[in-house]
């Protein structure tokens, strides 16, 4: 079997457990986090030496094709969750909580972030905002999941903050982020994404918290850093954000691949001798002559 067919044990201890992301940021030894959307994605990252993957609820723009992380429900990004879980050995698994799925209750939150643990084998869980998100993360984390905190720019609340742009950039909406911060910090997060909002802010948010930071376009001063798997690698159709490294150019390899299968197939150069079965010694006489001979195959 192989190691994406393995079925989720739920119940595995992750090599890298949240207490430790706090170590880490006492040590000063930075954090790597990054987004996957399936087995082979989480596999890749795991093996890479990653400390956070992020089952992301951005696999509604980068996987689903959808226009934002809005419409993304649970049983979808739960498909995600597991092939993800499946194949990762060492690193902290954590599943994006979408929109609509804790917003409701402490009760809908709860059986949400359970389902994400029980039935997707994600070690924690991440939910956006602060104010109402609080009481969510309390009872979370009352339940015994840990919870991963994420302000500044929350896809979700796009239309509220007015589209995809920096938070944070006045005084005093740099010390509204840093009260938002410690207010996850006091409800129970045990590390708190920080996404788009300047680094002087996101500086004095990390030196605040005993929390680990995790920034992402929130400059080098946090302990961590995360980016999205095809910003990162370069599979991001149209706008890449101002804040990211774009590490390879897959889109570019992927497309040149595809485009010279496409003409091999036309110019039939493919398959090749290699890539075809051969019959078994003697046996293409036999067919031949059966085909060759008239009325019903004979018996072996
Ligand atoms: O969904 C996502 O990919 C995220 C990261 C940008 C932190 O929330």
């Amino acid at each position: 079997m192989s190691r994406e067919q393995r079925p989720i044990d739920a119940a595995r201890v992750p090599v890298l457990k949240p207490a430790e992301l706090g170590d880490m940021k006492v040590r000063g030894a930075k954090i790597a986090m990054v987004t996957a959307y399936d087995a082979p994605s989480g596999r890749l990252a795991d093996e890479a030496g990653v400390d956070v993957v992020l089952v992301g609820d951005s696999a509604a723009m980068t996987v689903l094709g959808l226009d934002s992380t809005v419409p993304v429900t649970v049983d979808e990004m739960l498909v995600l969750t597991r092939a993800v879980a499946r194949s990762v050995r060492h690193a902290l698994v954590v599943a994006d909580m979408p929109f609509g799925s804790f917003q409701p209750s402490n009760r809908a939150a709860v059986q949400n972030a359970v389902r994400f643990v029980k039935e997707g084998g994600a070690h924690a869980v991440k939910l956006e905002g602060a104010g109402a998100s609080l009481k969510r993360v309390e009872a979370i984390v009352g339940a015994g999941i840990p919870v991963m905190g994420h302000i500044g720019l929350t896809p979700q609340s796009v239309t509220k903050l007015g589209g995809y742009r920096a938070q944070g950039r006045t005084a005093a909406k740099g010390r509204q982020l840093l009260e938002e911060a410690l207010a996850l910090e006091v409800a129970g997060c045990f590390s708190i994404v920080l996404e788009a909002i300047p680094d002087a802010v996101a500086a004095h948010i990390t030196a605040a918290l005993r929390i680990p930071t995790i920034g992402i376009g929130a400059g080098a001063r946090c302990d961590g850093q995360v980016l999205v798997w095809h910003d990162l690698l370069g599979l991001t159709a149209g706008h890449v954000p101002q804040f990211v490294k774009q590490y390879a150019h897959l889109s570019d390899s992927i497309l040149a691949a595809l485009k010279a299968y496409v003409a091999d197939v036309r110019e039939a150069r493919f398959p090749e001798r290699q890539h075809t079965y051969a019959m078994l010694p003697g046996e293409q006489e036999r067919l031949e002559a059966d085909f060759a001979a008239p009325g019903p195959p004979k018996p072996e």
